[in-house]
């Protein structure tokens, strides 16, 4: 089948839910998306939105405290204007129905995360991601121009070299014209044209074994632009969330807010030790870089598989009232937080880098906008401080909207597209190919690819990929398409960028860290 739309919208977190919202007075919009329609990484974001306020003061705190996080490779004037635009684009999330958490003053309750000098983030309880997509999604719906697809699984941006050019990363002039999409339900191929496509394809935890994303998280995003021989930057910037809750045979982790320690909790080594303040005197709110390697250090050196999180000496009433799900959640894996520390690991959470994009989220191809998570905007650099995303995807699609607005005038839809190209593709898929290589591939990831890197480990890994990679292509060309094999493809794509671009950095900066790099400024381990 071959649908046309104005705008195409791949990925229903807030980044896609936005620039929706924004563009659909122009014309018609279609969101698809590979799960249900409310499966993003947005819906488990805990902790909540940084915002400041408008006094100047408020607001050059926020830039210094993402500048020294970011550890000088975040663009200053991208940080400056996302910080000071998200003013207003926080008025417009609460005009469209988003409810965040007051005081008994009436003002906002205003939280702290790791790499904060001040609180200044905005919550809902500790479900502030879900709250977001359910209003969010209820704008969607009352808007006649946009439709949502779920199960829809986004498999090649379409450009050129479907028409049967050329085209090389070097090339000038690419053009996205839309994407072929797998009907999950169907198992059709279907064509999809549009004249702006907006990448919002979020982010890709599922490379490692241990993260706290969602199974969704497979980096499609990145991976289809890389294909399509667009920009990707930053890949070695993996950010691995501190405090995961450590349940060996649970997938994805459940994540134990930072803002919990922002709240006063403390990390605790299996001596009992507040070990942190070894490592940086920011203590347990260190931003996420150090707080990760420290305890990695740390897990290393006991020779246990995790550290602890100790709530036991907080305000019962007032942590329930602000945490109420992270306490059910540790009830049920058999902590009372307040009589028990929480056992906790790091785990894979967030990705700095991903498709290059400017200040409007332009990407490197024409017609392709990226925003969210995929994207690497500048913002983050070499560590993102906690709770800058959803004030990045807000900002950055916004600005993409702003642009689409100016330029839709000017672009037109190409009809001259070919369907999708099913030839040889007879083979069954064989499910156990398929998800031992995905098995595999985590596996590498995060033990050569993780907090700690060398050049040995790093080589070892590609060299591994490299198998992975071959085979996979081979069952590609002939075996009927499936969600998990496209999916197989897309995290040996995004893995192999992981691996390029962290051999490329050899200074330890921010979430890069490697035994044989030039030391940097950042925290240095024994290990
Ligand atoms: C958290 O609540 O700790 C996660 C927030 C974030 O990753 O920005």
């Amino acid at each position: 089948m071959r649908h046309v739309v104005d705008f195409l919208v791949i990925g229903s977190g807030i980044a896609g839910l936005t620039y929706a919202l924004k563009v659909a007075d122009l014309g018609k919009v279609l969101i698809i998306t590979k799960s249900n329609e409310d499966e993003s990484n947005t819906k488990y974001a805990q902790g909540g939105i940084a915002v400041s306020s408008n006094d100047p003061q408020s607001i050059e705190s926020h830039i210094t405290d993402t500048l020294e996080c970011g550890d000088g490779l975040c663009n200053e004037e991208i940080v400056r204007m996302t910080i000071t635009e998200g003013i207003e684009r926080l008025k417009e999330l609460i005009a469209w129905g988003t409810k965040f958490d007051k005081n008994e003053e009436g003002a906002f309750d205003l939280a702290k995360e790791g790499g904060h000098s001040e609180n200044r983030i905005l919550h809902h309880k500790d479900i502030t991601g879900k709250e977001i997509e359910r209003a969010l999604l209820e704008k969607i719906h009352q808007h006649p121009n946009i439709s949502i697809w779920p199960h829809y699984f986004s498999i090649d941006l379409i450009t050129q070299h479907h028409l049967g050019e050329k085209i090389t990363k070097d090339s000038n002039n690419i053009m996205c014209f839309g994407v072929y999409a797998l009907n999950q339900k169907t198992r059709d191929v279907d064509t999809l044209l549009a004249k702006k496509i907006l990448m919002a394809a979020g982010g890709n935890g599922q490379v490692y074994r241990t993260t706290t994303n969602p199974k969704i998280a497979t980096g499609d995003g990145v991976a289809m632009t890389y294909r399509a021989k667009g920009k990707i930057d930053n890949m070695e910037f993996v950010q691995f969330h501190p405090t995961a809750m450590y349940q060996p045979n649970v997938s994805p982790s459940f994540l134990v807010s930072e803002a919990v320690r922002g709240f006063g909790a403390v990390l605790r080594n299996h001596n009992n030790e507040e070990f942190m303040q070894r490592y940086d005197e920011r203590g347990s709110l260190a931003p996420r870089d150090i707080t990760a390697r420290a305890i990695d250090n740390e897990i290393k050196q006991s020779g246990e598989e995790y550290v602890y999180l100790d709530c036991t000496h907080l305000d019962r009433m007032k942590f329930l009232d602000h945490f109420p799900n992270i306490y059910d959640r540790c009830k049920k894996a058999g902590f009372d937080l307040f009589e028990d520390y929480i056992h906790v690991a790091p785990a894979a959470h967030y990705m700095c880098g991903g498709i290059a994009v400017d200040k409007n989220g332009a990407t490197s191809i024409q017609n392709l906008y990226a925003t969210g998570e995929c994207s690497s905007t500048g913002l983050h650099g070499a560590n993102r401080l906690a709770s800058n995303s959803l004030l990045e995807a807000l900002v950055f699609s916004h600005r993409a909207a702003e642009e689409t607005k100016n330029t839709i005038n000017a672009t037109a839809i190409n009809e001259n597209i070919p369907d999708w190209d099913a030839e040889g593709t007879t083979q069954p898929d064989e499910m156990i190919l398929i998800m031992e290589n995905r098995r595999e591939l985590k596996a590498i990831m995060s033990n050569y690819v993780g907090i700690v890197r060398s050049n040995t480990r790093l080589q070892r890994a590609l060299n591994r990929l490299h198998i992975i990679y071959s085979e996979t292509e081979e069952l590609y060309k002939k075996t009927v398409i499936s969600s998990q094999l496209c999916e197989l493809r897309n995290v040996i794509n995004v893995a192999y960028l992981i691996i390029k671009s962290a051999q490329a950095q050899n200074e330890n900066r921010g979430l890069h860290y490697s035994l044989d790099n030039v030391k940097h400024s950042t925290t240095l381990l024994n290990q």
